[in-house]
């Protein structure tokens, strides 16, 4: 079992230094990326993470370069050749490379690179599923496109960071006097039994886990569900609150700014929640 790299569907070392200085992604920041969790040597959620990309692609007017088999076939070979069965795939495509000018270069070929690591099973963040986390506000400093999934995370750096500085698992963004979402994850509330998150705008990335809740647990299990933005004050007064995300799951969170939520216990819908992602999991991925 080893991590592995790809470039535009080459495997290489993941030391490899692969990263021509006048990439656009490495001087502007200009691409885009996903995240796939690979449980029991499969990807979970290939089509959706894929369609997400094109969808970064488009509004960034990079051109779309490679269909989704092949993107899929890199991901298998990927997954084969590292031996990992339980990991994460990176993917980032950039406009290529160029001499560096703001505006678009007129001759210039997106570039893919890819990377293979184990992730997701650590014992920290098993803990964290299980027991549930502590999480922090903080301003969300980001820019107004956060529906894309773009290489550009000095907001949600500079956040995850001051969370950790805190004793934290996660920072998660007010922005105008609303809760936004969490530096990798989108936050969800309960109140009176109603599952409350920021409505998909341009304000958050539309999480693939989010998406899932929204459309298929909840309604699966019968919880009313309003995308809709709340206060922090009111995230603060919920009976359950927690994250999703592709590594991070379905986190129960326990605590805000130090302050207990409700009795500090994770609460049943979540948990509720939480095994019906853990159920589609296996549907997809068990042999
Ligand atoms: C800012 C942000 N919000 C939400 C998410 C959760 O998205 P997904 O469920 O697709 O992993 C992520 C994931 O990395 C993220 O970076």
């Amino acid at each position: 079992m080893r991590p592995l790299g790809m470039v535009n569907g080459e495997i290489v070392d993941i030391n490899a230094n692969v990263v021509p200085m006048e990439d656009r992604g490495h001087q502007f920041g200009d691409g885009a990326y996903e995240v796939t969790r690979v449980y029991n040597g499969r990807c979970f959620a290939l089509k959706e993470h894929m369609d997400r990309m094109y969808r970064s692609l488009r509004e960034l007017r990079i051109p779309i370069t490679y269909t989704f088999d092949e993107l899929a076939e890199f991901h298998e070979r990927l997954i084969k050749e590292s031996g990992i069965t339980e990991g994460g795939i990176y993917l980032q495509i950039t406009r290529g490379v160029a001499p560096r000018a703001h505006n678009f270069p007129d001759t210039v070929v997106p570039r893919l690179t890819m990377s293979i690591r184990p992730v997701g099973t650590g014992a920290a963040l098993t803990a964290v599923r299980e027991n549930g986390a502590k999480i922090i506000f903080v301003p969300d400093e980001r820019w107004l496109r956060c529906d894309i999934k773009s290489l550009n995370l000095l907001g949600n750096v500079l956040g995850k960071q001051k969370a950790k500085e805190a004793g934290c698992f996660e920072a998660v963004m007010i922005r105008d006097g609303f809760v936004t979402e969490g530096t990798s994850s989108n936050m969800f509330i309960v109140r009176d039994g109603v599952l409350w998150t920021h409505p998909a705008n341009n304000l958050i990335l539309k999480g693939v886990t989010r998406t899932f809740i929204v459309e298929k647990i909840a309604p699966e299990l019968g919880i009313p569900v309003i995308e809709k933005a709340f206060t922090p004050e009111f995230a603060k007064g919920a009976a359950e609150a927690f994250l999703s995300g592709t590594t991070t799951e379905v986190a129960p969170v326990i605590a805000i700014d130090d302050a207990p939520v409700s009795d500090g216990r994770v609460g049943p819908i979540t948990r509720k929640i939480q095994k019906a992602y853990i159920a589609m999991i296996d549907a997809e991925c068990s042999r």
